[in-house]
């Protein structure tokens, strides 16, 4: 038996105005985005803002259903429109922000499970990092620097 640790390493700013302007203004577009989610049951609204290797920025926020589990998080909502209109294109970092209608969010917050494991299958397809940014309505912004360092262990076409 051998002891096999796995670490993750994420870079933590006080808060946005810390990042180089691209970033910035990739963030900015995660906040429009999360402020048009439509998320009328959690009241938790999550935007996001994708930058592809062309160029296009690709934005998305959560979309909520009556029939709770048929609703979408923002991160699955952009990256899968990403992944429909730009097929070729490789996903250079995503932007993401979240906060809640019933208090201030100042926790960076990391996209979910389900996202992360939507997200890897894209990092291995374009075989390249996709870098991650993550924060709540303010305060701390968390980056990684690639998806896979957000989900160790995944599981992906080579296990199949
Ligand atoms: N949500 C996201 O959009 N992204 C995440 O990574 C976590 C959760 C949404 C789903 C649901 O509409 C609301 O936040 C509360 O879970």
């Amino acid at each position: 038996m051998k002891e096999v640790k796995i670490e993750s390493t994420l870079y933590v700013y006080d808060n946005l105005s810390e990042l180089p302007e691209n970033i910035i203004t990739l963030m900015e577009k995660a906040i429009e985005a999360r402020e048009k989610a439509y998320a009328p049951y959690s009241k938790f609204h999550v935007g996001t803002a994708l930058l592809l290797d062309n160029n296009e920025i690709i934005t998305g926020n959560n979309q909520e259903n009556a029939s709770y589990p048929s609703g979408l998080c923002a991160e699955r909502t952009a990256i899968y429109y990403a992944g429909s209109q730009y097929p070729d294109a490789k996903v250079v970092r995503m932007a993401i922000t979240a906060g809640s209608k019933l208090k201030t969010t100042i926790a960076p917050i990391p996209p979910c499970g389900a996202c992360r494991q939507a997200i890897a299958e894209y990092e291995v397809k374009q075989d390249s990092p996709i870098e991650i940014y993550f924060m709540g309505e303010t305060g701390k912004v968390a980056k990684s620097n690639s998806l896979a360092n957000l989900l160790p262990l995944g599981f992906d076409k080579t296990s199949l």
